[in-house]
This record gives structure tokens, C-alpha cells and sequence, in this order.
């Protein structure tokens, strides 16, 4: 199962907007989340749950600063991914919680300096394939790196 759909809407500190940042914390987090959890009785020992959130989401790697809505709803989503991952374990299903990298889609505007989406998606079928039980609750980015929370 793969929870793909996301929203970015850019707010700076100087243009806080919190009905923004709720409609990203409705779409970003509780979306997925809602969804999976509405799908687990369909799923059963040896499913995987895909969570795609961004690398905007780490902590550690935010130099930046901004993007209020959108790093506070991926992070929201990490930290339902984890949890996720250890209720589920017993249960054997396996959760992912990837970067897809930067990439060429509508919400980047298409930008030169991403991967093609099927360069993302290989990345991201290949992480797919190497989830297990052992390491389910992992931050990957699409390239194999783990990343930090
Ligand atoms: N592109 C990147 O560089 C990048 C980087 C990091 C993470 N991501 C993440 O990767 C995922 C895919 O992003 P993308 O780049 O493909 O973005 P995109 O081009 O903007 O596409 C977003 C997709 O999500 C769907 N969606 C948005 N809100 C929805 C809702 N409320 N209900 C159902 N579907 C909804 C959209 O459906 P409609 O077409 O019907 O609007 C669209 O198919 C997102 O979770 C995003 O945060 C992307």
C-alpha cells in the first residue's frame, strides 16, 4: 500500500497562514494515516505500507528554516510511520517511510535540477523490495541512504 498523495503550500515566518497549515496537516498526515487504517483489514502478514513524506521532514537536515506547514505535517506523518511500524510488526506487516528524492513533478514545478519521476520510482521500488520486518520504521531517502529524523 502506497500512501503517495501530498500538498506543499510554502508559508514563511513573515506570512504565517494556519489554515494552511492545517489543510497540509489534513492532507500530509492524517490523510495517510486515516487511509491506512481504514485498508488494514485488507492487509495481512508480509504487506508493506509505504508512507511518502520528504527529506524536509528531518530535523537534523533542516538548514533552511520555513516551509512551516509542510515540514511540521511530514514530520507529523514520520512519527505516525513509526508508530505504525512497531504496532504492526507482530502482525507481520512492514512499514517504509521514504523520500522519493527531488523530483520532477508539478509540486517542484518541474525543476531542472530534479530526477525524472522514473528515475524517483526505480529508487523507490528498489527500497520497496529490500523492506523487512527487520528494519520496517526506517527514514530511507530513494537512493538507499538512510536519512535522520
Ligand atoms: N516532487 C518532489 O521533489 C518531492 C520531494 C519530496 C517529497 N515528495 C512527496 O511525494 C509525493 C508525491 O508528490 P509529487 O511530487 O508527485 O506531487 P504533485 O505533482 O503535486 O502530485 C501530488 C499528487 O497528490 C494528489 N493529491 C493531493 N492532494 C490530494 C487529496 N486531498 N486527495 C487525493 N489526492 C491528492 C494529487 O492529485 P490531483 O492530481 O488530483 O491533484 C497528485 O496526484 C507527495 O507526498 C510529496 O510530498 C515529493
Amino acid at each position: 500500500m502506497i500512501n503517495n498523495a501530498g500538498i506543499v503550500e510554502r508559508i514563511s515566518l513573515e506570512q504565517l497562514d494556519f489554515d494552511s497549515i492545517r489543510r497540509q496537516f489534513e492532507v500530509n498526515a492524517l490523510g495517510p494515516l486515516r487511509l491506512t487504517h481504514a485498508l488494514l483489514p485488507h492487509l495481512h502478514r508480509g504487506s508493506k505500507i509505504i508512507l511518502m513524506t520528504s527529506r524536509m521532514a528531518s530535523i537534523d537536515d533542516n538548514t533552511s528554516g520555513g516551509s512551516y506547514g509542510y515540514r511540521m505535517s511530514k514530520v507529523a506523518l514520520s512519527m505516525a510511520g513509526k508508530s505504525l511500524s512497531i504496532d504492526l510488526k507482530p502482525q507481520g506487516i512492514a512499514v517504509a517511510i521514504l523520500h522519493p528524492g527531488l523530483v520532477q513533478t508539478r509540486m517542484t514545478a518541474f525543476t531542472d535540477s530534479g530526477i525524472t519521476p522514473a528515475q524517483s520510482v526505480t529508487g523507490l521500488l528498489a527500497r520497496i523490495d529490500q523492506l523487512n520486518l527487520d528494519h520496517t520504521g526506517t527514514f530511507w531517502h530513494a537512493n538507499g541512504q538512510i536519512l535522520p529524523w
